[in-house]
């Protein structure tokens, strides 16, 4: 079911929402950043039909779908999905961390499923679209980005049961902030009475069904007053395999080592985790992949050779794990708390995401944020004469002033195109100031005016 392969690009209709939110809204709309709740204003449609193959694109205002009832996915599950996320970088333009290994896993879950498998730029294309229509949606803050959902639904209206001849893909995005909030320890529950995965089954695709039927053991999670569940092998239940969401990663350091279960079929083969191997030797630590049995685990972290375990995944980026319980035994890593290895890690993996860790520069794709007066271009234009752009800024002061300076710093709006002019001027006139020195400065009007002083200083050095 691949589409051929010297075809055309999908074009694209765009067709924007009439009336966008103002600035007030949208920022109400994110005060809640829980997980899949603040969707922006659109989504990306596209189709495929044996005859057409992938064709009518469209980039539309985000509204309910039309379905048949006898949609064949609604039935049967013939569903799967993907899960990236958007950054808004210290330029101000915005970085989608490695879609074309998304837009890669995408088709592995598509051809495991029996649906066709879109090109991995047409895959692009529809993430760059979203990004640029919904660009003011892309978030400032360090905790929060902008999380992108595309599906692959079967849409004939035929309850036969074999695969669709007719797909539907939508890519809709939501803000959000990092799953477990706040930095703190995950507590994990040994899944003993419930498998996720077999041998030959759909474990490594994500698959919509494979969710849903996780939610029995996480509700026994939550019972023990854990976070997360933590699945093992279907045959023999000792090998650990990984998380509801997130794959797992074992600290040795004395052996200078991460060790991860390896990818047999039965876990899904994570970009994050993907990264982490590709990164820890930048951290001194050469990556294992190796079976992990719950005794290994188990004595490991009681005998100091595993000092931490890491759960990471794109929704929860790096995060500890601090206690393990299951129905005969439970056990506590290292102090329970988060780790220094989790911190660097994820240290350095954020750094990348918002484009300053330039080592791994090829992972984030760049889009431009080209509403009118955001380019870099405009920009340019509106930095060659100073005193314009200070005006500009003490403009978005005023602005900030008045409609109160929290909302000013969490609308992600005024205080990026500030942001970029900043940028302008650093670089113009060589001195440091980021976006972040703005948005971690409570007093914008304190950091133009120690911005003003340093362009006085450095023009006065030059005359
Ligand atoms: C079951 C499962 N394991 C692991 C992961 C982590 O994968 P990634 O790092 O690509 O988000 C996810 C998230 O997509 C997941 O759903």
């Amino acid at each position: 079911m691949t589409s051929a392969a010297n075809r055309d690009a999908v074009q694209f209709t765009i067709r924007a929402a009439t009336n966008k939110l103002d600035v007030e809204t949208r920022v109400e709309r994110c005060r809640d950043a829980t997980f899949g709740r603040a969707f922006t204003e659109h989504m990306v449609t596209l189709r495929w039909s044996p005859d057409a193959g992938w064709h009518n694109g469209q980039v539309e205002p985000l509204a309910p779908l039309l379905l048949d009832p006898a949609t064949a996915g609604l039935h049967y599950g013939q569903i799967v999905f993907e899960g990236l996320k958007a950054y808004r970088l210290d330029d101000g333009c915005v970085g989608v961390f490695r879609p074309d290994r998304y837009a890669e896993r995408f088709q592995r879950s598509a051809e495991r499923l029996m649906m066709p498998q879109l090109p991995v730029c047409d895959f692009v294309h529809a993430v760059e679209h979203l990004v640029r229509e919904d660009a003011a949606w892309v978030p400032l803050e360090q905790d929060r980005s902008l999380y992108l959902r595309p599906l692959l639904l079967a849409a004939d209206a035929d309850l036969g049961l074999h695969p669709s001849r007719n797909y539907l893909f939508v890519l809709t995005g939501f803000v959000t902030e990092t799953f477990f909030g706040a930095r703190r320890a995950i507590d994990v529950w040994l899944s003993e009475d419930y498998v996720r995965s077999v041998p030959g089954g759909v474990g490594a695709a994500k698959y919509a069904g494979n969710y849903a039927a996780s939610y029995r053991a996480q509700e026994q999670a939550a019972e023990h007053g854990c976070d997360q569940v933590v699945w093992l092998d279907a045959i023999e239940r000792q090998w650990i395999e990984e998380l509801g969401g997130m794959n797992l990663l074992f600290v040795e350091p004395d052996a200078a080592q991460l060790v991860t279960p390896p990818l047999t079929g039965t876990i899904l083969p994570g970009v994050t985790r993907e990264s982490i191997l590709e990164l820890g030797p930048r951290l001194g630590l050469s990556v294992v992949e190796r079976p992990v049995s719950v005794d290994e685990w188990e004595s490991g972290c009681i005998s100091g050779r595993f000092t931490e375990t890491l759960a990471c995944g794109t929704a929860a980026q790096i995060t500890s794990v601090g206690h393990v319980r299951g129905h005969a035994r439970s056990w506590q890593i290292g102090d329970g708390r988060p780790g220094p290895v989790a911190a660097e890690l994820q240290a350095l993996i954020t750094s990348i995401h918002r484009g300053i860790d330039k080592a791994s520069d090829g992972w984030l794709h760049r889009i431009d944020d080209t509403r009118e007066g955001w380019s870099m271009a405009d920009i340019t234009k509106n930095t060659t004469d100073v005193s314009a752009t200070i005006t500009l800024i003490w403009g978005e002061v005023l602005t900030a002033q008045v409609s109160g300076e929290s909302d000013f710093f969490e609308s992600g709006g005024y205080s990026v195109t500030a942001a970029r002019v900043i940028n302008r001027i650093s670089e113009i006139y060589g001195f440091n100031a980021s976006i972040r020195d703005l948005y971690n400065n409570p007093r914008l009007t304190d950091f133009i005016d120690a911005m003003s002083a340093q362009i006085a200083k450095k023009v006065e050095t030059c005359s």
